[in-house]
């Protein structure tokens, strides 16, 4: 057999051929006759080299006509029922299968044009009998948990268009052996472990490959091989996140049938080629993110007339952006953010643009933002933060009924900020650092989704208007303006005040500057600002949330800091309130413990710590976090502080069942966790 294989590639059908009458002979010798097994029992025997945990083959068996089995395709069941060849085709994916694969005896089924096997729990190497497939011009392996080898024993399948060996661990090179495989349309070898270069002489013969996908290969170490740039069918490039180095090839180019080409996630260098995109004119989608590409972008771009996705971000390009770009009648995303692009942004082409994305965020451009952006009825994202824009904001900016994100945070615009009216869908608005005047306008209130408004750093006046309550927000950001007056009740009760500093003019409950009279103050507004009760909490409980509250005791009023690890709905009064006697479920060496129930009917506990000396906020909110972090059965929860000159309230979570008083008010907890925070300060 070794000297049969060596004949070479012209004799192979018939060497397979001598080969599979061999192995039948020899793998059934009771059946002395030597005609060929039926394919249903070939399928059988395929059958009985596979784990099949879930029976999904269960239903392969004599009793029925194999065409007739479940994932078994015929192409005509009366053709097979006759003695005519037909085509068979499995569709094996997703079944659970398992085992030691052995194609021996399916490669014998005649007619076999299509297996699949992916996603399946192979656990094995590709078998190398699957090169005994002669008919089969589909193979998908994908996601079928084999590894080892790329075997080139593959490219000896002579009829094989489509190869799918995705999602699996393969590793080690692509074998140039592959390049055989001349009449390959579709070659998915992504997600694996390959490595090394990509030999050029791989890519030569393979004229009529459609698809290439080599991409989330991380282990490649090659330059993009130029031969690429001349497989001039193919319509599908994937390349991201192989690793590949060194420039675009100028071949590249040419590849006029191409509709998606993605190089994204690689280390590539050097400018994009001179001329890219006026040989495209198929070019849907093209990917060159996060690379370390460089130089001006070729104004050719702007002929992909079908282009719909332009995404270059994170890169080092510089210059304009070309022109054309923003005339494309089907573009519908840029993503260019994280460069070093100059120049002004083009008018849009208003009426006729379909562009949804646009995001420009840390760029060097400059200039305005076009009157025409509210023409663009499909617009939802626009970003352009950290760039040198100025002027005014166009009134129409929130015109397209899509608008969700606008953030042009860290300009230098000016001028008052319109009114948003007809932008129904805005979720977020970031106009923070620039040069804003005049008001924030009331209409924002009327904006149903609004979640996020971070107008800080400007140079706002008025009020903070009260229709605000009626959002649900969960970043309200104002701080660093020229604010003034009385912040509205259920804004500054569920604010952190740092949303609010840096506007002295403004005042209530809580704020350094209190607007109320004193005879209030003594009715006792307790802690004055409550966290929580955000629409998303999530990045403020990340951060702990705060809150000056202040004292109920005591002519003069000493500012408490309250702080929440997690998110609980506690008010100042309640907290204050529940401090008294009947309460007290526990005492420790260090201070009584208190049982609170809130109003939404969760319990907490409250340690309220007594002579804890001289602890400065800082330490404590510190020691707080590394405590709140510990996750261990035998600490409670601690769910935040509360902190005033020294003296320092826990609040846990209450455990039922007694174990949580048991827990703080033994010795050993006191011993070990109390004092840590006490004493180490
Ligand atoms: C058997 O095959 C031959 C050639 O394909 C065909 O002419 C003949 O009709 C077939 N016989 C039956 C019973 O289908
Ligand atoms: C795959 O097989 C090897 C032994 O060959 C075994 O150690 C490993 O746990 C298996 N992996 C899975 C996912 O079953
Ligand atoms: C291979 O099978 C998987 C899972 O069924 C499927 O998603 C994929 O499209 C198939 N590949 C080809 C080339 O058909
Ligand atoms: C190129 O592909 C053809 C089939 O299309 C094949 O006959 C030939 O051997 C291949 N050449 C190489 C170098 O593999
Ligand atoms: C801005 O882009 C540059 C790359 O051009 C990057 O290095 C930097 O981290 C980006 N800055 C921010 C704030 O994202
Ligand atoms: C807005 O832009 C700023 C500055 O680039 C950035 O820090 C912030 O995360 C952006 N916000 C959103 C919602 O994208
Ligand atoms: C915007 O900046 C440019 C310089 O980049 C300047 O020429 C222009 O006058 C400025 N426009 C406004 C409205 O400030
Ligand atoms: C609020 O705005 C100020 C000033 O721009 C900034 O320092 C602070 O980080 C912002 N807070 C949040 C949570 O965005």
């Amino acid at each position: 057999m070794a000297s049969a294989a060596g004949t070479g590639a012209a004799s192979l059908p018939l060497f397979l051929l001598l080969a599979s009458t061999l192995i039948a002979a020899s793998a059934s010798p009771s059946s002395a006759a030597a005609e060929a097994l039926a394919p249903q029992e070939l399928l059988l025997n395929f059958k009985a080299s596979l784990r099949d945990p879930s029976g999904a083959l269960a239903g392969w068996s004599r009793s029925a006509p194999y065409c007739n089995w479940p994932h078994v395709a015929c192409t005509s069941a009366a053709a097979a029922a006759a003695n005519a060849t037909v085509s068979v085709s499995l569709s094996l994916q997703g079944l659970g299968l398992s085992g030691e694969l052995s194609a021996a005896s399916l490669c014998r089924v005649p007619g076999l044009v299509a297996l699949s096997l992916a996603s399946n729990g192979f656990n094995q190497t590709i078998p190398l009998d699957l090169a005994r497939c002669a008919s089969l011009a589909s193979l998908n392996l994908s996601a079928g948990a084999f590894w080892g080898p790329l075997p080139e024993q593959l490219a000896a399948l002579p009829a094989l268009v489509s190869l799918d060996l995705s999602g699996n661990s393969i590793e080690g090179q692509v074998p140039a052996g592959l390049a055989a495989m001349g009449s390959l349309e579709m070659l998915d070898l992504g997600g694996n472990r390959l490595s090394g270069v990509l030999h050029p002489a791989l890519f030569r013969n393979l004229t009529s490959l459609h698809l290439l996908d080599l991409s989330g290969n991380q282990f490649l170490e090659s330059e993009l091989p130029p031969e690429i740039g001349r497989m001039g069918s193919l319509r599908w490039l994937y390349l991201q996140g192989s690793g590949f180095i060194g420039a675009i090839p100028e071949s590249f180019l040419g590849l006029e049938q191409l509709q998606v080409l993605d190089l994204s996630m690689n280390s590539l260098t050097g400018a994009v080629p001179p001329g890219f995109g006026l040989r495209l004119p198929k070019l849907m989608a093209l990917d060159l993110s996060q690379n370390g590409l460089s130089g001006p972008f070729p104004e050719e771009v702007g002929k992909c007339s079908m282009l719909q996705r332009f995404e270059v971000h994170d890169n080092a390009f510089t210059g304009e952006l070309p022109g054309g770009l923003w005339s494309l009648p089907d573009l519908r995303v840029i993503r260019a953010e994280n460069n070093r692009f100059t120049g002004r942004l083009p008018e849009f082409p208003g009426g006729q643009s379909r562009l949804e994305q646009v995001e420009l965020d840390n760029n060097s451009f400059s200039g305005g933002i076009p009157q025409s952006i509210g023409q663009v009825r499909t617009l939802y994202r626009f970003s352009a933060s950290l760039n040198e824009l100025n002027g005014s904001l166009p009134d129409n900016i929130c015109d397209s009924p899509e608008m969700s994100i606008i953030n042009i945070s860290r300009n230098s615009l000016s001028g008052t900020i319109p009114e948003f009216r007809s932008c129904k869908r805005l979720v977020s608005l970031y106009l923070a650092g620039n040069g804003f005047t005049g008001p924030i306008p009331a209409s924002l209130g009327d904006l149903p989704v609004l979640t996020y408004i971070d107008l800080s750093s400007n140079g706002l006046t008025g009020g903070v208007p009260a229709e605000l309550q009626n959002l649900k927000l969960a970043l309200l950001n104002v701080s660093y303006n020229h604010l003034s007056g009385r912040v509205p009740p259920s804004l500054i009760s569920e604010l952190p005040a740092v949303f609010l500093q840096g506007n002295p003019g403004l005042c209530g409950p809580g704020l350094p500057n209190d607007c109320d009279a004193p005879s209030r103050k003594r009715r006792g507004l307790a802690l004055a600002a409550t966290v929580a009760s955000f629409l998303t909490g999530v990045a403020l409980l990340a951060v702990g949330a705060f809150a000056v509250c202040r004292r109920l005791h005591g002519s003069e009023p000493s500012p408490w800091k309250l702080v929440l690890f997690h998110p609980v709905k506690v008010t100042g009064e309640e907290l204050l309130a529940g401090f008294h006697d009947k309460s007290i479920i526990g005492r420790g060496a260090f201070g009584k413990v208190y049982l609170i129930e809130l109003q939404d009917g969760q319990n907490i506990a409250v340690k309220r710590l007594v002579n804890s000396g001289k602890l400065t906020f800082r330490a404590v909110k510190n020691e707080m976090k590394a405590l709140a972090k510990v996750r261990h059965k035998n600490i409670a929860k601690i769910l935040g502080f509360c902190y005033s000159d020294g003296e320092v309230s826990i609040m846990y979570d209450y455990l039922q069942m007694g174990s949580l008083q048991d827990l703080i008010c033994a010795p050993n907890f006191t011993v070990t966790i109390v004092p840590k925070c006490c004493t180490e300060i």
